[in-house]
């Protein structure tokens, strides 16, 4: 039975996970999300293969239920649809959970505004010939044509391949179910399943039942609201959702001190197997795996845990992307996991 949520003792509300889906409203699509999943992995099991859970970008926070004012975050969903074409590389099937209109695995390469398509497409008159009445053709710019051949060669692949399989969310309500739903079903791989958090998710949210249906009318001056918090969702993911995935969550800090505490802190909590942690401005050149120590005795104590920078140089290649090296450790990390199954972790 569900617990009402808790008052934390200095403002606003406490959802336990229990509680929290007790008492918010599944996204509408979510049964048929769950369909196309169970249906993803038969096949992946069928044929052998690893599976990991992508999930990228932000999540949305609605201030009302007809809803035209959101809070949102910074994520474009570079890191998740980048790790994901790497996962896809490495021989993995990938769901790739990402926030509607951030970045995907392929089309990044032609994002609107950082390389966008229709700069590269020419429209070839001479094709077209005086008397006839078609259309004229359309051509790549060559420069543009073997990356171009590259890119849509893999997608190709990967499409016919069906080990790519893409789910959408826009608001925290609709990740938090479709994480729980989709690790629900995951679990039937056991060690062979690999989650990569790297979404940006909302920490508050405002209950259904605080929202304000039509839009917040201003001339009030100030607009006071309070959020409550969002559950900790690492927690039933590890202890209940998914007991024998191996399970990578980031932790993005702005403050360089923190990130290591807050890693280990992270790890303490929900015992699980990795943190990566990134600064905001160096997450594309650095990042620190956080792991717990395999001979350690206590899992609570700072000590526990080891890190492992990664870095690349971006002035010797400018073309490096630091999700291949991470993914590659990643790959190797998950093959020790599999193969120590039915030994201490
Ligand atoms: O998308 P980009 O622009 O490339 O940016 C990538 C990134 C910086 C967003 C990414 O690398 C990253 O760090 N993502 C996690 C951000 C973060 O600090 O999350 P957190 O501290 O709120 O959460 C910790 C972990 O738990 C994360 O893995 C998060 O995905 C997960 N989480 C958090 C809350 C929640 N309710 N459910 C979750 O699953």
């Amino acid at each position: 039975m569900a617990t009402s949520p808790q008052a934390d003792g200095e403002s606003g509300t406490v959802f336990s996970a229990e509680t929290y889906f007790a008492t918010q409203p599944p996204p509408s699509s979510l049964e048929q999300d769950v369909a196309r999943v169970k249906e993803f992995l038969q096949r992946q099991l069928q044929d052998g293969r690893k599976v990991v859970l992508v999930t990228s970008g932000g999540t949305t926070v609605p201030l009302e239920l007809n809803v035209v004012r959101f809070l949102d975050n910074f994520s474009a969903g570079t890191r998740g649809a980048t790790s994901a074409e790497y996962f896809l590389k490495a021989g993995y099937a990938v769901i790739f959970m990402h926030r509607q209109f951030s970045l995907q695995p392929f089309s990044r390469h032609y994002s609107h505004s950082t390389h966008p398509f229709l700069d590269f497409l020419e429209i070839d008159e001479s094709s077209q010939s005086a008397t006839s009445a078609s259309s004229p053709r359309i051509t790549v710019r060559p420069s543009e044509e073997p990356q171009l051949i590259e890119v849509l060669s893999t997608y190709k692949a990967v499409h016919r391949a069906g080990t790519l399989l893409t789910l959408n969310f826009v608001t925290v309500n609709d990740y938090l179910w479709l994480l729980r739903a989709v690790s629900q079903e995951m679990s039937i791989l056991g060690r062979s399943c690999l989650y990569y958090l790297a979404a940006a998710v909302s920490d508050f949210f405002l209950p259904r039942q605080k929202m304000s249906v039509h839009k917040i009318q201003s001339g009030k001056g100030s607009l006071h609201i309070e959020m409550d918090q969002v559950p900790k969702i690492l927690k039933p993911l590890v202890a209940e959702w998914t007991r024998e995935g191996f399970i990578v969550s980031f932790k993005l800090e702005t403050d360089p001190n923190l990130l290591l505490p807050k890693a280990c802190q992270a790890l303490a909590r929900y015992g699980h197997q990795v943190v990566i942690g990134n600064d905001l401005h160096r997450r594309k050149f650095e990042v620190v795996f956080v792991s717990p120590k395999s001979s350690s005795s206590s899992a609570s104590q700072p000590s526990a845990y080891e890190e492992a920078w990664l870095r690349i140089d971006l002035n010797k290649d400018p073309h490096k992307e630091i999700e291949e090296d991470i993914v590659a450790e990643l790959v190797k990390r998950h093959e020790g996991w599999i193969r120590n199954a039915g030994t201490a972790t």
